[in-house]
């Protein structure tokens, strides 16, 4: 027999709040994470148990759909092309995650006529996508699922395609009557390196102060932390992100989109060829007092290194090292000042770069030297990069934050959402 349900959000508000309330004081909570800030669109279901920082967390399933081979041929993301393909893939990644979780059943759910207007007012922008018929199809064809909270990355990131994120999470959050998070995407990656150390699905117990390297395709920045969600930004660069500076540089050397991983694979077969220096490369500011960063200069002599020449295999091998040498160097160099000027026990690098083999490696052997005492988190693989697992613990952390759907309707995409002024 079919059950037909309809979804109302008026008459269960209450009700539901105080559902939420008691969520909350129990500490054990399904979280529903949503990440489109640059090139992946990615949903998750993380199951919080207990209090952060102190919780576990099991995530029970995880979906992620990468836009790289879309945005190879442009050497980057662009971000109209990025906004349109979160439009198209939120809806998959979102049934793949809740039927990984066990979480999505099948029950015809009448929409009020209200509900597809509201739809419709805040997707407008998303319609040509077919994005609003999809959704209320899987509104009709799906019960409520048990999550008792949406977490959606606000900023920092492309704005087109953030927005697409976060209208998404205000439509499931009024059609299902569920309380919202907006979440700062660099805060994520910051959870993200701590998560699952011990392999124990917690966060690390790190001691405070705590120092925090992030190192993305949009961001370089050193990060003091007193305590738990606390940042205060130390230090940044000047011009280009570190991973942007890898990107482009690939992009010169004719290496497809994302230039990171490429110039780690071809400078790892330098390093083993033992090829000599293709190209003396400066490493910029490394001696200014101060712990901000450039790397346009660094990409600017790449430029002049490789003018005009034909670049054979081992040239290629030879620079991809040379420049992730002068990269490696500056960002060690600065996060030791940040050590020192802190006296931080705890070193966080986190962001796509921290998946850069050479630079892990580099870290650990020079501050085993240097630093012995500090302990040093970089994240699981499968984590360092954009994903929406570290949503939901942001989230988590940030539930006392959560709005309600009414409240929801008021967050906006901010593409410079800075850690610092959480
Ligand atoms: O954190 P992320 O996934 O997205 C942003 O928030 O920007 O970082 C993406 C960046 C890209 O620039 C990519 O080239 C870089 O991370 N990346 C790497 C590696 N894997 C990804 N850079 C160096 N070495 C890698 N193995
Ligand atoms: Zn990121």
């Amino acid at each position: 027999m079919v059950q037909i349900h309809t979804f109302s959000s008026k008459k269960s508000d209450q009700t539901w709040s105080l559902f939420f309330f008691f969520a909350v004081i129990l500490r054990d909570m399904n979280i529903l994470s949503i990440e489109t800030s640059c090139d992946e669109t990615a949903v998750s279901i993380v199951k919080a148990d207990g209090q952060f920082p102190d919780a576990s967390y099991e995530v029970l399933g995880d979906a992620l759909h990468s836009q790289v081979d879309l945005h190879a041929e442009y050497g980057g993301v662009f971000p109209m092309l990025a906004k349109r393909e979160h439009a198209k893939k939120l809806i998959p990644m979102l049934t793949k995650a809740l039927t990984e979780a066990d979480l999505l059943h099948e029950e015809e759910s009448v929409l009020t006529q209200a509900q597809v207007e509201m739809l419709h007012e805040l997707l407008i922008h998303e319609s040509e996508s077919g994005m609003i018929e999809e959704l209320i199809t899987f509104f009709q064809t799906y019960e409520k699922p048990d999550v008792e909270l949406i977490a959606v990355t606000s900023g920092p990131g492309l704005e087109p395609a953030l927005w697409v994120g976060v209208n998404f999470a205000k439509a499931l959050s009024e059609v299902w009557n569920i309380h919202v998070v907006p979440v700062n995407h660099m805060e994520g990656h910051v959870l993200a390196t701590i998560f699952d150390v011990e392999e124990d699905n917690k966060l690390a117990q790190v001691s405070f102060p705590a120092v925090s390297l992030l190192i993305s395709g949009g961001h370089t920045e050193l990060l003091r932390m007193d305590d738990w969600k606390t940042y205060d930004k130390i230090g940044q660069t000047k011009d280009d992100a570190i991973g942007e500076a890898f990107d482009k540089v690939a992009r010169m050397m004719g290496l497809p989109y994302p230039g990171g991983p490429e110039i780690s694979r071809l400078a790892k077969l330098a390093r083993a060829a033992n090829l000599p220096p293709f190209a003396e490369l400066p490493r910029p500011m490394l001696h200014s007092k101060d712990l901000d960063f450039s790397f346009s200069g660094l990409k600017t002599a790449v430029r002049y290194a490789i003018d005009g020449k034909e670049l054979g295999e081992t040239d290629m091998e030879a620079l991809a090292r040379d420049f992730e040498d002068a990269a490696t160097e500056v960002l060690i160099k600065k996060t030791k000042d940040a050590l020192d000027e802190s006296g931080a026990q705890t070193l966080i690098i986190g962001g796509g770069v921290s998946a850069n083999q050479h630079i892990r490696n580099c870290f650990h052997s020079e501050l085993l030297e240097s630093h012995p005492d500090v302990e040093i988190y970089f994240p699981n693989p499968g984590l360092s990069t954009d994903n929406s697992v570290m949503i939901a613990l942001s989230g988590h952390a940030r539930t006392d934050r959560a709005a309600n759907p009414a409240a929801a309707k008021l967050i906006k995409a901010d593409g410079n959402r800075n850690i610092a002024d959480q």
